[in-house]
C-alpha cells in the first residue's frame, strides 16, 4: 500500500499528542470509535470565549492513517473559528495526506471527532 511522505511524516512525528483537562469549560472533548475497525480517537479543543480554537490535543488507539489524520487536523485547527473547524471534512484530510481508499475511513473518525468536540464545548458553555 502506498503512503505519501506527508502521511508518513505525521505518523512518525505526530503533532499535538496528549490531553487536556476535560472538566475545563474552555475544553471540548470527543471520543470517537470507527465503526469499520473499532479504533478509537480522542480529540480535544481549547476554545476562547469568542469561539476561536487556541490549542488542540489528540490521542488515538488506531492505525497510522488515524494518527496522521489526528496530527494534521490538530495543526489545521489552531487559530480557526469553530465555524471554520466544522468546515474541515475527511475529504480535505484524506486529500492532503493522499490516503489510499482503504484508509479513508480513518479520516472520517477525525472529522467526527472535530464536530463532537466543538459540540461538547458548545454544550458546556450554553451555546447549543
Ligand atoms: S484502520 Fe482503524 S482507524 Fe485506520
Amino acid at each position: 500500500m502506498f503512503f505519501s511522505e506527508k502521511m508518513l511524516d505525521h505518523f512518525e512525528h505526530p503533532r499535538n499528542v496528549g490531553s487536556m483537562d476535560e472538566a475545563d469549560l474552555s475544553v471540548g472533548t470527543a471520543t470517537i470509535t470507527a465503526t469499520q475497525c473499532g479504533d478509537v480517537t480522542k480529540l480535544q479543543l481549547r476554545i476562547s470565549d469568542d469561539g476561536r480554537i487556541v490549542d488542540t490535543r489528540f490521542k488515538t488507539f488506531g492505525c497510522g492513517a488515524a494518527i496522521a489524520s489526528g496530527s494534521l487536523a490538530t495543526e489545521w485547527l489552531k487559530g480557526k473559528t469553530v465555524e471554520e473547524a466544522l468546515a474541515i471534512t475527511n475529504a480535505h484530510i484524506a486529500q492532503e495526506l493522499e490516503l489510499p481508499p482503504a484508509k479513508v475511513h480513518c479520516s472520517v473518525m477525525t472529522e467526527e471527532a472535530v464536530r463532537d468536540a466543538v459540540n461538547d464545548w458548545k454544550k458546556k458553555n450554553g451555546k447549543l
